[in-house]
C-alpha cells in the first residue's frame, strides 16, 4: 500500500456536498425539527457512550468548540457541563432548529458561528469536538490540524465504525469494487496515523444497535440510500444478498450491520 493511500481513500469517499442525499435545505428543516422534538421528548435520547466519554473529560470552567453542531444533540449536554460552547454550523436550517432548542432548554452559554470548519475564524478554546461532521471534508488531516491549533487541552473526533461483516460493505465491494461505502473511523483513523497524528481511540462498547427493517423492500430501499444508488439497476443483486444475509426477527429483518461509533482523541502538545 502506497504512502498517502488512506488520505486518498478518505478524499474519494468524503462528499463535499453538505446536503448530499437530502431533499434540499428547505424541505429538510421540518425533518430536523422532528428530530429535535424527538430528542427533547427523550425518544432519540438513547444511551450515547461516546458522548459520555467526552463529557467525563470536561470541567466546569472550560470553553468548548462543537464543530458541526447540527440540532445540538451534543451542544445541549456539553453546555450543561462547561463555561461556554461555540457551536460551528454551516447549514442555516440546522442553525435555525439549534437556536429553537437552545431557547427551549434555557441554554444561555452557547454562541453559534456560521461557517464550515476549515473557513471558520475562531479564537482558542480548551476543547474541540467534532461529532460525525468531518465527512464533508476531503482533507481530514487539515480538519484535525485546525482542531489541534484551536484547542489547548483536548481534541475529539467521533466517527462511525462499520461492521467488519456488514452487508453494505459486501454490496459496496461488488458494486463499486471498494468495501468502504462512505467515510468512517477505519479510513479516518488510518489517514490520521499516516499524517503524523498518534491519537487514542475509544470504541463504543457492545451491546450495539442493529438496523431492523419491517420488509425486504424496506431493506432494499435502505441499501440503495446507503450506497447512493438512484436507479434500480442493482436491485436483483441487493435483494439476493439481503435474502441470504438478513436475520428474520419478530419485528422484521435484522441486518448484521451495526450502528456503532468510535472517538479518536488526543491532548495537543503545547510548548
Ligand atoms: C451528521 S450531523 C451531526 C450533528 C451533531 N454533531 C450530532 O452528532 O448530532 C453533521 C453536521 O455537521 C455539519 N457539517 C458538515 N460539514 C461541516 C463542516 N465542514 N464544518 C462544520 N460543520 C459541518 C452539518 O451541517 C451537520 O449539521
Amino acid at each position: 500500500m502506497a504512502r498517502g493511500e488512506w488520505a486518498q481513500r478518505w478524499r474519494a469517499l468524503a462528499s463535499i456536498d453538505l446536503m448530499a442525499g437530502s431533499a434540499g435545505e428547505d424541505r429538510m428543516v421540518e425533518r430536523w425539527r422532528e428530530l429535535a422534538r424527538k430528542l427533547d421528548a427523550g425518544i432519540e435520547q438513547r444511551p450515547d457512550p461516546i458522548l459520555d466519554f467526552v463529557l467525563d473529560r470536561l470541567a466546569p470552567g472550560m470553553t468548548v468548540l462543537d464543530i458541526g453542531a447540527g440540532v445540538g444533540r451534543w451542544t445541549v449536554p456539553l453546555a450543561a457541563r462547561v463555561r461556554t460552547v461555540t457551536a460551528v454550523e454551516p447549514v442555516e436550517g440546522m442553525r435555525c432548529v439549534l437556536r429553537e432548542r437552545l431557547a427551549a432548554h434555557d441554554v444561555a452559554n452557547v454562541s453559534i458561528l456560521e461557517a464550515p470548519w476549515l473557513e471558520a475564524d475562531i479564537a482558542m478554546h480548551d476543547v474541540a469536538v467534532a461529532a460525525y461532521s468531518m465527512y464533508t471534508s476531503t482533507d481530514l488531516a487539515a480538519f484535525a490540524r485546525k482542531m489541534e491549533a484551536t484547542a489547548r487541552r483536548l481534541c475529539c473526533l467521533a466517527m462511525r465504525l462499520p461492521a467488519h461483516d456488514g452487508i453494505i460493505g459486501e454490496l459496496s465491494e461488488r458494486i463499486y469494487g471498494e468495501w468502504h461505502d462512505s467515510p468512517n473511523f477505519i479510513v479516518g483513523y488510518n489517514a490520521l496515523l499516516e499524517a503524523g497524528f498518534a491519537p487514542n481511540v475509544y470504541i463504543e462498547p457492545a451491546p450495539v444497535r442493529y438496523w431492523t427493517d419491517p420488509t425486504i423492500a424496506d431493506a432494499v430501499a435502505r441499501a440503495r440510500r446507503h450506497l447512493r444508488l438512484e436507479d434500480n439497476r442493482h436491485d436483483n443483486l441487493i435483494t439476493e444478498t439481503l435474502e441470504r444475509r438478513l436475520h428474520p426477527v419478530a419485528e422484521g429483518y435484522r441486518w448484521p450491520d451495526w450502528m456503532r461509533a468510535a472517538v479518536v482523541w488526543w491532548e495537543p502538545a503545547r510548548a
